[in-house]
């Protein structure tokens, strides 16, 4: 186009595109610059503030490794990952919610009713539930990668004082379905503040933090895969999480549960006596 003006540009584009253009690629991008130049003529775009935002994503870009992931977080923080989340999350399965930039594969396996406290102080926890599918009933060989936050609210990619593969295990249900473990009480944390998204807090001038969890990938052949997580009910940011991942569903609670009452069939089985907190959370998989 030879005469491109601010009401026809975005016309200009969608024409630069070739005929043989991927046709879902061709509705994604078109729409997502369709947006952009909508918004930038809505919002009157200034120079300085296209420049902020370029340098934004250009340090944004400049911090992330292997193990820094500066545009997941910036998406969950945005409420974009839950967003996707929640338009092809099923009614009838457990909801999903984001995966956050900590989650490491090839975590270890952890034997049902094993132990993930390990050496580490807090409050014991034990959690199990059962696999399930929509009718109820129980899924066997379900794999069940579970991961969180030493009591220090750092994971261990974050944190030199732990292994790589602190609190991190996968377990494998057998006939009942059932996954089983024990842990320590998991803490509310801030996600990452020191790069570009703190920067973002304090200009939109919001808190980083985000309830405490436990986070659940659930894999079974001829199942959709679920990446979750679960929050205890009497969480102080349970309203606000700042990556909006909380569901009704995904709301736990914890029992107090008194000495000598600890269970067998557990790695910790007598060897605890004092109290420990114990919470019980199916998971229930919708078929492929
Ligand atoms: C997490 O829960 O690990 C997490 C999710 C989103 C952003 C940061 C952390
Ligand atoms: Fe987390």
């Amino acid at each position: 186009m030879r005469n491109v003006t601010k009401d026809n540009i975005t016309e200009a584009f969608m024409g630069y595109m070739g005929d043989d253009v991927n046709p879902r690629l061709r509705e994604v991008l078109g729409s997502l610059v369709t947006h952009l130049h909508d918004f930038a003529r809505e919002v009157n775009l200034t120079h300085d503030e296209w420049q902020l935002g370029l340098e934004f994503l250009e340090k944004s870009g400049m911090i992330c490794d292997d193990e820094r992931h500066e545009f997941v977080l910036l998406s969950d923080v945005i409420g974009l990952s839950s967003l996707v989340d929640l338009l092809h999350s099923r009614p009838e399965g457990t909801s999903s919610s984001v995966l956050g930039p900590f989650h490491i594969s090839g975590a270890p396996p952890l034997a049902v009713g094993g132990d993930m406290k390990d050496r580490f102080d807090g409050p014991l926890c034990l959690a199990e539930g059962i696999v399930k599918d929509t009718d109820g009933n129980p899924i066997e060989g379900a794999t069940v990668d579970i991961w969180q936050t030493a009591p220090n609210g750092l994971y261990s990619s974050q944190d030199p004082g732990q292994d790589t593969y602190s609190f991190h295990g996968l377990q494998t249900t057998g006939p009942d379905g059932r996954y089983a473990f024990t842990s320590v009480k998991p803490v509310e944390y801030e996600v990452p503040t020191d790069g570009p998204i703190g920067e973002f807090f304090k200009a939109c001038g919001r808190h980083a933090w985000r309830p405490s969890h436990l986070h659940f990938i659930v894999k079974a052949k001829g199942f959709r895969s679920l990446v979750t997580e679960v929050f205890p009910e009497d969480d102080p940011y349970l309203d606000q999480d700042t990556v909006f991942g909380v569901r009704e569903d995904l709301v736990m609670r914890y029992q107090n549960m008194e000495a000598g009452t600890f269970p067998e069939g557990f790695a910790l089985s007598g060897k605890v006596d004092g109290p420990y907190i114990r919470v019980d959370f199916d998971l229930t998989l919708v078929r492929e």
